[in-house]
Protein backbone atom coordinates (compact mmCIF):
# COMPACT_ATOMS: atom_id res chain seq x y z
CA UNK A 1 0.00 0.00 0.00
CA UNK A 2 1.09 3.64 -0.67
CA UNK A 3 1.87 5.28 2.18
CA UNK A 4 -0.66 8.61 2.92
CA UNK A 5 0.55 12.18 1.05
CA UNK A 6 1.38 14.79 3.44
CA UNK A 7 -1.19 17.54 4.07
CA UNK A 8 -0.62 21.32 4.60
CA UNK A 9 -0.23 23.07 8.14
CA UNK A 10 0.43 26.27 8.89
CA UNK A 11 4.16 27.57 8.98
CA UNK A 12 5.13 31.14 10.17
CA UNK A 13 1.87 31.67 8.42
CA UNK A 14 3.08 30.28 5.23
CA UNK A 15 1.27 26.38 4.31
CA UNK A 16 3.84 23.64 4.10
CA UNK A 17 4.00 20.20 4.71
CA UNK A 18 6.63 18.29 7.01
CA UNK A 19 9.00 17.40 4.08
CA UNK A 20 10.07 20.95 4.39
CA UNK A 21 9.95 21.54 8.01
CA UNK A 22 11.14 18.52 9.73
CA UNK A 23 14.91 19.91 9.61
CA UNK A 24 14.26 23.56 10.70
CA UNK A 25 16.73 23.87 13.10
CA UNK A 26 19.39 23.00 10.53
CA UNK A 27 17.49 24.81 8.31
CA UNK A 28 17.44 28.14 10.71
CA UNK A 29 20.48 27.74 11.44
CA UNK A 30 22.39 27.05 8.75
CA UNK A 31 26.05 28.72 8.15
CA UNK A 32 26.49 30.29 4.49
CA UNK A 33 29.58 31.34 2.72
CA UNK A 34 30.06 34.14 1.52
CA UNK A 35 30.84 32.86 -1.86
CA UNK A 36 27.32 30.72 -1.45
CA UNK A 37 24.81 31.51 -4.57
CA UNK A 38 21.55 30.46 -3.44
CA UNK A 39 18.92 29.64 -6.31
CA UNK A 40 15.42 30.48 -5.11
CA UNK A 41 12.20 30.05 -6.80
CA UNK A 42 8.17 29.40 -6.42
CA UNK A 43 8.29 25.39 -7.10
CA UNK A 44 8.29 25.17 -11.06
CA UNK A 45 9.61 28.25 -11.64
CA UNK A 46 12.33 26.46 -13.61
CA UNK A 47 14.95 26.22 -10.96
CA UNK A 48 16.49 22.88 -12.48
CA UNK A 49 17.09 24.97 -15.67
CA UNK A 50 19.04 27.27 -14.14
CA UNK A 51 20.75 25.33 -11.43
CA UNK A 52 21.88 23.08 -14.60
CA UNK A 53 23.26 26.18 -16.12
CA UNK A 54 25.10 27.78 -12.99
CA UNK A 55 26.81 24.23 -12.61
CA UNK A 56 27.68 24.06 -15.85
CA UNK A 57 29.47 27.59 -15.93
CA UNK A 58 31.34 27.00 -12.55
CA UNK A 59 32.58 23.64 -12.84
CA UNK A 60 32.34 22.40 -16.62
CA UNK A 61 35.69 23.09 -17.12
CA UNK A 62 37.43 22.27 -13.86
CA UNK A 63 34.70 19.05 -12.51
CA UNK A 64 33.70 17.61 -15.47
CA UNK A 65 33.59 14.28 -13.57
CA UNK A 66 30.40 15.75 -11.22
CA UNK A 67 27.98 16.71 -14.23
CA UNK A 68 28.39 12.65 -15.56
CA UNK A 69 27.75 11.06 -12.34
CA UNK A 70 25.94 13.38 -9.64
CA UNK A 71 22.32 14.22 -10.47
CA UNK A 72 21.68 17.58 -9.97
CA UNK A 73 19.81 17.48 -6.59
CA UNK A 74 23.04 16.42 -5.13
CA UNK A 75 25.51 18.97 -6.98
CA UNK A 76 22.49 21.73 -6.53
CA UNK A 77 21.24 20.52 -2.55
CA UNK A 78 17.48 21.79 -1.93
CA UNK A 79 18.35 23.30 0.97
CA UNK A 80 14.51 22.47 3.56
CA UNK A 81 14.50 19.26 1.64
CA UNK A 82 13.96 16.38 4.64
CA UNK A 83 12.79 13.34 2.61
CA UNK A 84 12.37 10.10 4.84
CA UNK A 85 15.85 7.43 4.27
CA UNK A 86 17.21 10.61 2.20
CA UNK A 87 20.55 12.89 3.58
CA UNK A 88 18.63 16.51 4.17
CA UNK A 89 18.83 19.30 2.43
CA UNK A 90 21.54 20.74 4.76
CA UNK A 91 23.42 17.67 4.65
CA UNK A 92 23.91 17.62 1.73
CA UNK A 93 24.76 21.28 1.20
CA UNK A 94 27.22 21.05 4.47
CA UNK A 95 29.22 18.34 2.40
CA UNK A 96 29.93 20.13 -0.63
CA UNK A 97 33.65 20.00 -1.64
CA UNK A 98 32.87 23.00 -4.07
CA UNK A 99 33.64 26.45 -4.19
CA UNK A 100 31.15 28.51 -4.37
CA UNK A 101 28.53 25.93 -3.48
CA UNK A 102 25.16 26.20 -5.37
CA UNK A 103 22.41 26.06 -2.94
CA UNK A 104 18.66 25.08 -3.91
CA UNK A 105 15.50 26.82 -2.03
CA UNK A 106 11.52 27.22 -3.00
CA UNK A 107 11.37 29.07 0.63
CA UNK A 108 9.63 32.24 0.56
CA UNK A 109 12.28 35.40 1.25
CA UNK A 110 11.14 35.89 4.77
CA UNK A 111 12.07 32.38 5.61
CA UNK A 112 15.36 32.27 4.34
CA UNK A 113 17.91 31.53 7.01
CA UNK A 114 19.53 34.55 8.04
CA UNK A 115 23.06 34.07 7.76
CA UNK A 116 22.48 33.99 3.82
CA UNK A 117 22.04 37.87 4.69
CA UNK A 118 24.61 38.55 7.19
CA UNK A 119 27.03 36.71 4.40
CA UNK A 120 26.05 38.82 1.40
CA UNK A 121 25.49 35.59 -0.33
CA UNK A 122 24.65 36.49 -4.06
CA UNK A 123 20.88 34.77 -4.95
CA UNK A 124 19.36 33.83 -8.09
CA UNK A 125 16.22 34.17 -7.82
CA UNK A 126 13.70 32.86 -11.31
CA UNK A 127 9.88 33.52 -11.70
CA UNK A 128 7.45 31.82 -13.90
CA UNK A 129 4.34 33.16 -14.76
CA UNK A 130 1.83 32.58 -12.46
CA UNK A 131 -0.80 30.23 -15.28
CA UNK A 132 2.09 28.26 -16.68
CA UNK A 133 3.35 27.72 -13.00
CA UNK A 134 -0.16 26.43 -12.00
CA UNK A 135 -0.07 23.99 -15.08
CA UNK A 136 3.33 22.64 -14.04
CA UNK A 137 2.64 22.18 -10.36
CA UNK A 138 -0.28 20.22 -10.63
CA UNK A 139 1.47 17.70 -12.66
CA UNK A 140 4.27 17.65 -10.36
CA UNK A 141 1.98 16.81 -7.78
CA UNK A 142 0.33 14.39 -9.35
CA UNK A 143 3.57 12.19 -10.14
CA UNK A 144 5.62 13.13 -6.76
CA UNK A 145 4.55 10.97 -3.68
CA UNK A 146 5.72 13.76 -1.24
CA UNK A 147 3.21 16.14 -2.43
CA UNK A 148 -0.29 16.77 -0.94
CA UNK A 149 -2.78 15.02 -3.62
CA UNK A 150 -3.41 17.59 -6.37
CA UNK A 151 -7.54 16.98 -6.72
CA UNK A 152 -8.88 17.31 -10.03
CA UNK A 153 -7.57 20.63 -12.14
CA UNK A 154 -10.66 22.58 -11.39
CA UNK A 155 -9.75 22.06 -7.57
CA UNK A 156 -6.21 22.60 -7.77
CA UNK A 157 -6.72 25.93 -9.69
CA UNK A 158 -8.76 27.09 -6.47
CA UNK A 159 -6.18 26.18 -3.99
CA UNK A 160 -3.26 27.81 -6.00
CA UNK A 161 -5.40 31.07 -6.29
CA UNK A 162 -5.85 30.97 -2.80
CA UNK A 163 -2.12 30.26 -1.86
CA UNK A 164 -3.01 26.59 -0.29
CA UNK A 165 0.22 25.16 -1.79
CA UNK A 166 3.59 23.87 -0.47
CA UNK A 167 5.66 26.58 -0.61
CA UNK A 168 2.49 29.31 0.19
CA UNK A 169 1.20 31.19 -2.34
CA UNK A 170 2.99 32.44 -5.71
CA UNK A 171 1.94 35.83 -5.41
CA UNK A 172 3.26 36.06 -2.39
CA UNK A 173 6.21 34.64 -3.38
CA UNK A 174 7.25 36.38 -6.54
CA UNK A 175 6.49 40.14 -5.00
CA UNK A 176 8.32 39.32 -2.12
CA UNK A 177 11.04 38.26 -3.68
CA UNK A 178 10.94 41.33 -5.88
CA UNK A 179 10.43 43.79 -2.83
CA UNK A 180 13.24 42.00 -1.63
CA UNK A 181 16.05 42.78 -4.79
CA UNK A 182 15.31 46.64 -4.17
CA UNK A 183 16.97 46.62 -1.13
CA UNK A 184 19.75 43.16 -1.87
CA UNK A 185 21.66 44.48 -4.65
CA UNK A 186 22.80 40.94 -4.97
CA UNK A 187 19.90 39.44 -6.06
CA UNK A 188 19.72 38.90 -9.54
CA UNK A 189 15.88 38.35 -10.41
CA UNK A 190 15.13 36.07 -13.82
CA UNK A 191 12.10 34.59 -15.67
CA UNK A 192 11.33 31.57 -16.81
CA UNK A 193 9.90 33.19 -19.93
CA UNK A 194 12.94 35.20 -21.10
CA UNK A 195 14.93 32.15 -20.75
CA UNK A 196 12.61 30.49 -23.51
CA UNK A 197 13.03 33.12 -25.27
CA UNK A 198 16.52 33.73 -25.33
CA UNK A 199 18.40 31.54 -23.05
CA UNK A 200 22.06 32.71 -24.56
CA UNK A 201 21.15 36.31 -23.58
CA UNK A 202 20.01 35.15 -20.02
CA UNK A 203 23.28 33.45 -19.36
CA UNK A 204 25.31 36.51 -20.64
CA UNK A 205 23.46 38.20 -17.92
CA UNK A 206 24.21 35.59 -15.04
CA UNK A 207 27.97 36.20 -16.68
CA UNK A 208 27.54 39.58 -15.77
CA UNK A 209 26.10 39.21 -12.32
CA UNK A 210 28.43 36.40 -10.88
CA UNK A 211 31.46 38.16 -12.38
CA UNK A 212 32.14 35.32 -14.75
CA UNK A 213 34.80 35.44 -17.40
CA UNK A 214 33.65 32.40 -19.64
CA UNK A 215 33.88 32.36 -23.12
CA UNK A 216 31.40 32.59 -25.89
CA UNK A 217 32.33 29.17 -27.22
CA UNK A 218 31.90 27.75 -24.01
CA UNK A 219 28.65 29.68 -22.78
CA UNK A 220 27.36 28.51 -26.46
CA UNK A 221 27.68 24.91 -25.11
CA UNK A 222 26.34 25.51 -22.10
CA UNK A 223 23.17 27.19 -23.68
CA UNK A 224 23.14 23.90 -26.52
CA UNK A 225 23.79 21.55 -23.50
CA UNK A 226 20.70 22.84 -21.32
CA UNK A 227 17.75 22.95 -24.16
CA UNK A 228 14.84 21.40 -22.97
CA UNK A 229 15.50 18.15 -25.14
CA UNK A 230 18.78 17.54 -24.24
CA UNK A 231 18.20 18.11 -20.82
CA UNK A 232 15.35 15.97 -20.72
CA UNK A 233 17.61 13.05 -22.09
CA UNK A 234 20.47 13.65 -19.41
CA UNK A 235 19.50 11.02 -16.29
CA UNK A 236 22.22 13.74 -14.08
CA UNK A 237 19.17 16.55 -14.64
CA UNK A 238 15.81 14.87 -15.67
CA UNK A 239 15.68 13.37 -12.26
CA UNK A 240 14.96 10.21 -13.24
CA UNK A 241 16.48 8.24 -10.39
CA UNK A 242 14.25 10.29 -8.04
CA UNK A 243 12.45 7.44 -6.60
CA UNK A 244 9.87 9.50 -4.77
CA UNK A 245 8.57 10.16 -8.67
CA UNK A 246 6.11 8.29 -11.21
CA UNK A 247 7.39 8.99 -14.40
CA UNK A 248 4.25 6.75 -16.10
CA UNK A 249 2.16 9.62 -14.45
CA UNK A 250 4.19 12.97 -16.18
CA UNK A 251 7.79 13.54 -16.51
CA UNK A 252 9.78 15.87 -14.48
CA UNK A 253 10.61 17.00 -17.95
CA UNK A 254 7.22 17.34 -18.91
CA UNK A 255 6.70 20.32 -21.80
CA UNK A 256 9.08 23.15 -20.83
CA UNK A 257 6.64 25.69 -22.77
CA UNK A 258 5.09 29.31 -22.51
CA UNK A 259 1.70 28.94 -22.79
CA UNK A 260 1.19 25.41 -21.75
CA UNK A 261 -1.68 26.86 -19.58
CA UNK A 262 -4.00 27.70 -22.48
CA UNK A 263 -4.03 23.79 -22.78
CA UNK A 264 -5.53 23.51 -19.60
CA UNK A 265 -7.53 26.65 -18.80
CA UNK A 266 -11.00 26.75 -19.13
CA UNK A 267 -12.46 30.50 -20.54
CA UNK A 268 -14.45 30.54 -17.28
CA UNK A 269 -11.39 29.36 -15.23
CA UNK A 270 -8.99 32.02 -16.78
CA UNK A 271 -11.61 34.65 -16.45
CA UNK A 272 -11.87 34.00 -12.79
CA UNK A 273 -8.30 34.07 -12.88
CA UNK A 274 -7.44 37.16 -14.51
CA UNK A 275 -9.98 38.77 -11.84
CA UNK A 276 -8.02 37.54 -8.93
CA UNK A 277 -4.69 38.59 -10.22
CA UNK A 278 -5.38 41.82 -10.79
CA UNK A 279 -6.82 42.44 -7.45
CA UNK A 280 -3.47 40.95 -6.17
CA UNK A 281 -1.14 41.97 -8.55
CA UNK A 282 -2.17 45.37 -9.00
CA UNK A 283 0.29 47.55 -6.62
CA UNK A 284 3.10 45.41 -7.97
CA UNK A 285 6.05 46.60 -10.88
CA UNK A 286 6.47 43.03 -11.48
CA UNK A 287 5.42 41.96 -14.93
CA UNK A 288 5.09 38.48 -16.66
CA UNK A 289 4.47 36.97 -19.78
CA UNK A 290 1.91 34.44 -20.45
CA UNK A 291 2.40 34.39 -24.10
CA UNK A 292 5.97 35.08 -26.27
CA UNK A 293 6.01 37.51 -28.88
CA UNK A 294 8.34 40.21 -30.76
CA UNK A 295 9.50 41.85 -27.87
CA UNK A 296 8.18 45.07 -27.13
CA UNK A 297 8.79 48.31 -25.13
CA UNK A 298 5.63 48.65 -22.73
CA UNK A 299 6.29 52.65 -23.42
CA UNK A 300 6.37 52.58 -26.95
CA UNK A 301 3.68 53.32 -28.95
CA UNK A 302 3.32 49.83 -31.11
CA UNK A 303 0.81 47.66 -31.69
CA UNK A 304 0.16 45.46 -28.78
CA UNK A 305 0.10 41.74 -29.03
CA UNK A 306 -3.20 40.68 -27.62
CA UNK A 307 -5.00 37.14 -27.51
CA UNK A 308 -7.34 36.37 -30.24
CA UNK A 309 -10.66 37.30 -28.78
CA UNK A 310 -12.31 34.08 -27.33
CA UNK A 311 -15.63 33.88 -28.92
CA UNK A 312 -17.37 32.35 -26.31
CA UNK A 313 -15.81 34.90 -23.52
CA UNK A 314 -18.80 36.08 -22.07
CA UNK A 315 -20.55 33.43 -19.95
CA UNK A 316 -18.27 30.53 -20.58
CA UNK A 317 -18.02 27.48 -22.22
CA UNK A 318 -20.53 24.75 -21.56
CA UNK A 319 -18.57 22.39 -22.13
CA UNK A 320 -15.57 23.26 -19.92
CA UNK A 321 -13.19 22.94 -22.31
CA UNK A 322 -9.87 24.25 -22.14
CA UNK A 323 -9.33 27.99 -23.67
CA UNK A 324 -6.79 26.22 -26.72
CA UNK A 325 -9.74 24.25 -27.99
CA UNK A 326 -11.91 27.03 -27.62
CA UNK A 327 -9.50 29.35 -29.80
CA UNK A 328 -9.64 26.49 -32.56
CA UNK A 329 -5.45 25.88 -31.78
CA UNK A 330 -3.50 23.05 -30.37
CA UNK A 331 -0.88 25.70 -28.60
CA UNK A 332 -0.01 29.00 -28.67
CA UNK A 333 0.79 30.16 -31.93
CA UNK A 334 -1.35 32.94 -33.26
CA UNK A 335 -1.86 36.54 -31.94
CA UNK A 336 -3.79 39.31 -33.35
CA UNK A 337 -2.46 42.77 -33.91
CA UNK A 338 -4.67 45.55 -32.12
CA UNK A 339 -4.14 48.79 -31.66
CA UNK A 340 -2.16 50.31 -29.49
CA UNK A 341 -5.15 52.59 -27.68
CA UNK A 342 -6.66 49.35 -26.39
CA UNK A 343 -5.36 48.64 -22.67
CA UNK A 344 -3.65 45.85 -22.23
CA UNK A 345 -4.81 43.42 -19.75
CA UNK A 346 -1.89 41.80 -17.06
CA UNK A 347 -1.75 38.58 -19.00
CA UNK A 348 -0.29 40.34 -22.11
CA UNK A 349 2.06 42.43 -20.37
CA UNK A 350 5.88 42.17 -22.16
CA UNK A 351 8.39 42.25 -20.31
CA UNK A 352 11.02 44.69 -21.33
CA UNK A 353 13.91 43.17 -19.31
CA UNK A 354 16.68 45.98 -19.88
CA UNK A 355 14.52 48.13 -18.85
CA UNK A 356 11.95 46.40 -16.38
CA UNK A 357 14.69 43.63 -14.82
CA UNK A 358 17.79 45.00 -15.97
CA UNK A 359 21.21 45.08 -13.72
S1 LIG B 1 11.12 22.01 -9.11
O1 LIG B 1 10.54 20.68 -8.81
O2 LIG B 1 10.40 23.08 -8.40
O3 LIG B 1 12.55 22.09 -8.86
O4 LIG B 1 10.84 22.24 -10.66
P1 LIG B 1 11.54 23.33 -11.57
O5 LIG B 1 12.84 22.82 -12.05
O6 LIG B 1 11.52 24.66 -10.91
O7 LIG B 1 10.53 23.45 -12.79
C1 LIG B 1 10.26 22.38 -13.67
C2 LIG B 1 9.71 23.01 -14.92
O8 LIG B 1 10.79 23.60 -15.67
C3 LIG B 1 10.83 23.00 -16.96
N1 LIG B 1 12.20 22.95 -17.46
C4 LIG B 1 12.58 23.49 -18.61
N2 LIG B 1 11.90 24.22 -19.51
C5 LIG B 1 12.57 24.61 -20.62
N3 LIG B 1 13.87 24.32 -20.87
C6 LIG B 1 14.59 23.59 -19.98
N4 LIG B 1 15.86 23.29 -20.25
C7 LIG B 1 13.94 23.15 -18.78
N5 LIG B 1 14.33 22.44 -17.71
C8 LIG B 1 13.25 22.31 -16.92
C9 LIG B 1 10.23 21.62 -16.72
O9 LIG B 1 9.89 20.99 -17.94
C10 LIG B 1 9.05 21.99 -15.84
O10 LIG B 1 8.04 22.72 -16.55
P2 LIG B 1 6.77 22.02 -17.27
O11 LIG B 1 5.92 23.14 -17.74
O12 LIG B 1 6.10 21.17 -16.24
O13 LIG B 1 7.34 21.23 -18.41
Amino acid sequence: MKPPRPTLFDFHGVPMTHIFTDDWENIKHFQARPDDILIATYPKAGTTWVSYILDLLYFSQTRPDRQTSMPIYERVPFLENKKPNHPSGTDLANSLDTSPRLIKTHLPVQLIPKSFWEQKCRVVYVARNAKDNAVSYFHFNRMDSVQPEPGDWNSFLQNYMEGQMVFGSWFDHVTGWWERKQSHPKLHYMLFEDMVEDTGREIDKLCSFLGLTSTAAEKEQIRRQSQFDNMKKDDMANYSSAIVMDFKISPFMRKGKVGDWKNHFTVAQNEQFDEEYHKKMNNTTLHFRTELGPAIHPRLPRPLLLPRPCPAAAPGPPSGLPLANMLGRAETERDEVVSPDTPPTHHTSISSPDVTYGH
